[in-house]
């Protein structure tokens, strides 16, 4: 393991968390590279038996540091803006290794991501499809292109992360999907390519990813029989971790369902996948500023909160929290961990049992997918550094915001 307790002591790969609290200050992402590795490794080696490419969710965690790792390890990657694909081409990845999805890419995203040469857009309505072809014309190019499948199936997670029912935003709802692919057919300046779905994030199941692939060949036989024929299928991302009791994803499983399902085919496979590689690769550590006892409730207040990390604010989210050394001299309580920001909902976590004192060091376990991507400056707080751990070499893959790059942008009347 990566992240683990030595001696009591909580370590990131060689180096000790409290270490890295005390050197490189507090509120502090830390992430491992060696998880991060062994992760997309094992998506490889799960889907070995067919022809695949992991596209990894840059929105999950999407520091430079972090792309350049899996950059080395050859993945290709699913951005979601212009922003994502400068982020990929910086840390050393190619345009041709990103597919583009969303479902609101502007005219200068489509006409940027062109020029490029990406790989795919995943075009998620018949408008942006008109609008990519227009564009694609213009310049003489031909886009690469696969349509988002709504397939209408429950992937029984979270309702805000849950993408494949046909009241999200998301895809081309059943009925239309036939009609779009006819539509892209007739564009000289749009190639299809593929086709693709994504259903939800932290799913723990296999079977609403089953249930997705069967509508997917459904749709891809009815096509083939219109002359519409695909190089891909690209399943999207959403494999579960676990943060507290969930049960570990059955990866092989998943991934024998996909040979047996497409391999026939020939197509060669996608998957998107973010929070899996990155989650629990990273951590956040924090100090307990104050312990504020009463008879109803505890509460110990540390230097994190929401705008640093707001999954337990914004979906009731459970993350571990543990103390990084252990100490059997300190009485313990059962605590909600909450940060300085004026808000009821800034928690961390609530009802924990822990033994701690003022200035101690904790960890919020996973926290390397869609933590500090999703951090704001809520309060004026700056945002905190991230360290990517290699062995014993850290890297500072983003210093810690000071003041003046947080008001750098504003202008007094
Ligand atoms: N592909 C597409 C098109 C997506 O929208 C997403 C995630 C992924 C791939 C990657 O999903 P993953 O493998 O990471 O589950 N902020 C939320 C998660 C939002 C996920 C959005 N889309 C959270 O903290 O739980």
């Amino acid at each position: 393991m990566s992240i683990e307790y030595r001696n009591d002591h909580l370590f990131v790969e060689d180096l000790s968390c409290q270490d890295l609290a005390k050197k490189y200050g507090t509120p502090l992402y830390v992430y491992s590279r060696a998880h991060l590795e062994r992760q997309w490794q094992a998506i490889d080696q799960a889907l070995a038996a067919i022809d695949h490419k992991i596209c990894y969710a840059v929105k999950a965690n999407s520091n430079l540091a972090v792309l350049s790792v899996l950059v080395k390890l050859g993945s290709y990657f699913d951005v979601v803006s212009i922003g994502e694909i400068e982020r990929v081409l910086r840390a050393g990845g190619r345009a041709d290794r990103i597919v583009f999805s969303g479902v609101g890419k502007t005219t200068a995203e489509l006409n940027a991501a062109l020029k490029l040469g990406i790989h795919c857009f995943n075009v998620e309505s018949a408008a942006e499809l008109e609008r990519l072809a227009a564009i694609a014309a213009t310049l003489g190019l031909i886009a690469p292109v696969s349509v988002r499948v709504n397939p209408d199936v429950d992937a029984k997670t979270h309702p805000y992360i849950s993408t494949g029912l046909k009241d999200n935003k998301f895809g081309i709802i059943w009925d239309e999907i036939e009609s779009v692919y006819q539509q892209a057919a007739q564009h000289e300046s749009l190639k299809i390519v593929g086709i693709d779905c994504h259903i939800g994030s932290q799913l723990t199941e296999v079977s609403p990813f089953n249930d997705a692939i069967d509508k997917l060949l459904e749709v891809i036989g009815r096509l083939s029989k219109q002359g519409i024929s695909f190089q891909h299928i690209d399943l999207g991302g959403g494999f579960g971790v676990t943060y507290r009791d969930e049960p570990t994803f059955d990866l092989q499983g998943y991934a024998d369902a996909v040979v047996e399902k497409i391999g026939p085919l020939g197509l060669s496979v996608m998957v998107e996948p973010g929070r899996y590689i990155a989650a629990n690769a990273g951590l956040m550590l924090v100090e307990v500023q104050y312990l504020k006892h009463s008879e109803h409730k505890n509460f110990c207040i540390v230097d994190g909160s929401m705008s640093e990390l707001i999954r337990p604010a914004l979906y009731s989210a459970w993350q571990r929290i543990d103390a990084v050394e252990l100490s059997s001299d300190t009485p313990s309580d059962v605590y909600d961990v909450v940060g300085p920001v004026c808000e009821s909902s800034d928690f961390l976590g609530k009802d924990r049992t822990l033994a701690v004192k003022q200035g101690d060091i904790l960890a919020v376990q996973s926290s390397g997918a869609y933590g500090f991507g999703m951090a704001s400056n809520y309060n004026t707080r700056c945002r905190p550094a991230e360290l990517l751990i290699d062995g014993d070499k850290v890297h500072v893959a983003r210093r810690r915001e000071s003041l003046d790059d947080v008001l750098a942008l504003e202008a007094p009347l």
